[in-house]
């Protein structure tokens, strides 16, 4: 049984479409993630399935319920943390839990009992009396999936769970998410643009770009595609190099970028001295070498072309552009 169906889900604003046509099932008891770069249509894609947003075209259905027909059945059965921050400042973190679980309509006596038990839960019990406005990030993340698994959903919605925050607090809000899948069987479909967090994660994993789901597998599968190790090569003279190296029989895979090729072949060590040495028979300069065991960043690059770091990059880029263009 399925906790989520997903059959060409299409999204379009105007005539830019944001979710191209989406399938994918996410068993019970399963993390999923949405891995992808800014503007991949991740929030889109969440925002549907949570039924916050009307699809253009196409079907899902969330434990069984339809998100466009049953949408009542849907909310109910779900949690949700938003990408961004959606408490109250000015109650105190046990207010915030408390008007949420007035929300949905949980008897007082229940109420209180579950409050503290996830206060405890996220380690936030002895601090649930002050107000949220003097949290730390992290803090907050904690109180918000506290909040979201107070009416006892299902299933979980975590859009981008650790945008923002340090490399400690992340590893420590990661640690409770995979006990709250293990412990509680909870479902959990996060959207991530941070690969070590979906690596980390997520049981399976779909990588998105620009509305489309362009290889869905285990992180293992997904890095194993690419075949073996990576060699990654910066030169000026890549096609050269190119050409030069493609025929080795030990190489799996070639691919040219904008100032790196990479190659894919297994026991990279072992072979690194041929490929070095054919390129310096042809007088090829090579800039810098190294080798890694390929992470999903290279399986992103394998599918695109594009790192998703160049990727962010240009997303930032694109705001201090918007940012010029408004102070003008
Ligand atoms: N309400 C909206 N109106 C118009 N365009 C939107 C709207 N919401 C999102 N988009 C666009 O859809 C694309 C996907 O956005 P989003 O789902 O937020 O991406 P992600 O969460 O992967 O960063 C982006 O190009 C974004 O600008
Ligand atoms: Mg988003």
């Amino acid at each position: 049984m399925y906790a989520i169906t997903v059959k060409d889900l299409v999204k379009k604003f105007g005539d830019f479409t944001a979710v191209d046509n989406l399938s994918f099932n996410i068993k019970r008891g399963e993390v999923f993630g949405l891995l992808g770069p800014n503007g991949a249509g991740k929030t889109t894609t969440i925002s549907m399935l949570s039924t916050m947003l009307k699809p253009t075209s196409g079907k899902a259905s969330v434990n069984g319920f339809d998100i466009r027909t049953n949408q009542d059945e849907v909310r109910k059965s779900i949690g949700i943390v938003f990408q961004d921050q959606s408490l109250d400042e000015e109650l105190t973190a046990y207010e915030n839990m408390d008007f949420h679980g007035r929300l949905y309509r949980i008897p007082k006596s229940i109420r209180q009992k579950k409050i503290m038990e996830l206060m405890k839960l996220v380690e936030l019990d002895d601090k649930k009396d002050n107000l949220v406005k003097i949290y730390s990030g992290g803090m907050r993340r904690r109180l918000e999936i506290a909040r979201g698994l107070l009416h006892e959903p299902e299933v979980l919605f975590l859009d981008e769970p650790t945008l923002g925050l340090d490399p400690q607090t992340r590893n420590h809000l990661w640690d409770y998410i995979e006990a709250l899948n293990k412990e509680k069987g909870i479902t959990i479909i996060l959207t991530t643009h941070y690969m070590d967090e979906a690596d980390k994660l997520c049981h399976r994993i779909g990588i998105v770009d620009r509305g489309k789901i362009i290889a869905m597998d285990t992180a293992e599968n997904l890095k194993n595609d690419i075949g073996g190790d990576v060699i990654t090569i910066v030169s000026s003279e890549r096609e050269e190099l190119y050409s030069a190296i493609r025929s080795l029989s030990e190489i799996k895979s070639v691919e040219i970028h904008d100032s790196s090729i990479t190659i894919g072949l297994q026991n990279a060590e072992k072979h690194v001295a041929q490929i070095v040495n054919t390129a310096s028979e042809k007088a090829i300069t090579i800039e810098s070498l190294f080798i890694h065991k390929p992470t999903l960043e290279d399986v992103f690059l394998h599918f695109t072309g594009r790192t998703i770091r160049e990727e962010e990059a240009s997303a930032k880029d694109k705001m201090r552009m918007m940012r010029k263009v408004r102070r003008r």
